[in-house]
């Protein structure tokens, strides 16, 4: 049985919906509290025991690179000035036997075919994805939600999908799946439709962005046409892939913040700057007091 050591990270999205914030910086690197989104993202994937981390850039998104990259002029200045807790924070982020391969996706085609274009790097293993755009958090010393995902697949050998219950009116912002019990923590996918209307949506169980795949999933996107929106997307591949074999529903245990959103965003602001040791006291007497 192939483990899985492969993270997928789609980042060449536009991230028009934070505009003008994201006009010149990618949506991935908009911090909560003090660490990019894409950060919180990639040690998900460390902890999970990834090693293999593909980003799926495009055009302006730069930085990204350079934040996994390691940071000479500021590093020498932080060891110069003797500010060794700043210099591990920025150091350490990725550890060196991890290595981080970019992709660039030349035209945004949709999800699918970011995933698509992992394939040269993937081959024939399986994999996970995880879109930066939901910040998962979990309690201390429960594993990552994409681990949890990985110990499924393990188990089960078969492609694993995050999901959550939605309110109904929120079903055109997701894929949408229907499922039956398929054992004590997953339950086999029987459907899974884009972005339905509210109206024609055949439950409100919605994929939030964390995948682990096997590598059949290339196959079926490659012969999927464009769908909602106009992309090709990783919903209408899954789509596909469930008519040769189990696709499981996994419902994780943690907290989905939607940084896509700015609800969502400010949300995890507040809730992660609840908790993060410098600022939690403080900041938690702040809302308490407030007016
Ligand atoms: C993407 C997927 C969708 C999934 C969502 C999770 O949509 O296409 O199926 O439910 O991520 O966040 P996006 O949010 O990129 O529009």
């Amino acid at each position: 049985m192939t483990r899985v050591r492969k993270a997928v990270f789609p980042v060449a999205g536009m991230g028009t919906r934070f505009l003008p914030a994201t006009k010149a910086s990618p949506k991935e690197m908009m911090p909560v509290v003090d660490k990019p989104l894409i950060q919180y993202a990639v040690e998900e994937a460390l902890e999970a025991g990834l090693t293999e981390l593909v980003f799926i850039t495009g055009r302006s998104k730069r930085a990204i690179e350079d934040h996994f990259d390691k940071a000479y002029e500021l590093e020498a200045e932080l060891l110069a000035r003797g500010k060794t807790a700043l210099l591990e924070l920025v150091k350490n982020i990725v550890p060196s036997h991890v290595n981080c391969i970019y992709i660039r996706q030349m035209e945004p085609l949709g999800l699918g075919h970011a995933v698509l274009c992992a394939e040269p790097v993937v081959g024939q293993e399986p994999f996970a994805v995880l879109l930066a755009d939901d910040l998962m958090d979990v309690d201390k010393g429960t594993p990552s939600v994409t681990h949890q995902m990985v110990k499924v697949f393990e188990h089960e050998h078969a492609s694993v999908l995050a999901v959550q219950e939605v309110p109904r009116e929120d079903t055109k912002s997701y894929g949408i799946v229907s499922s039956t019990p398929w054992n004590n923590c997953s339950e086999r996918v029987n459907a899974i439709v884009e972005k339905p209307d509210p109206k024609d949506a055949p439950t409100n169980l919605a994929v939030v962005g964390r995948y682990v795949l096997n590598s059949q999933i290339f196959e079926h996107i490659r012969k999927t046409g464009k769908g909602a929106g106009g992309e090709i997307q990783l919903t209408d591949g899954i789509a596909s892939l469930l008519k040769d074999q189990p696709v499981l529903a996994y419902r994780f245990n943690g907290t989905r913040f939607d940084c896509g959103s700015k609800i969502g965003y400010l949300k995890a602001t507040v809730e992660l700057g609840l908790k993060h040791p410098e600022v939690s006291a403080e900041f938690s007497n702040y809302l308490n007091n407030r007016k």
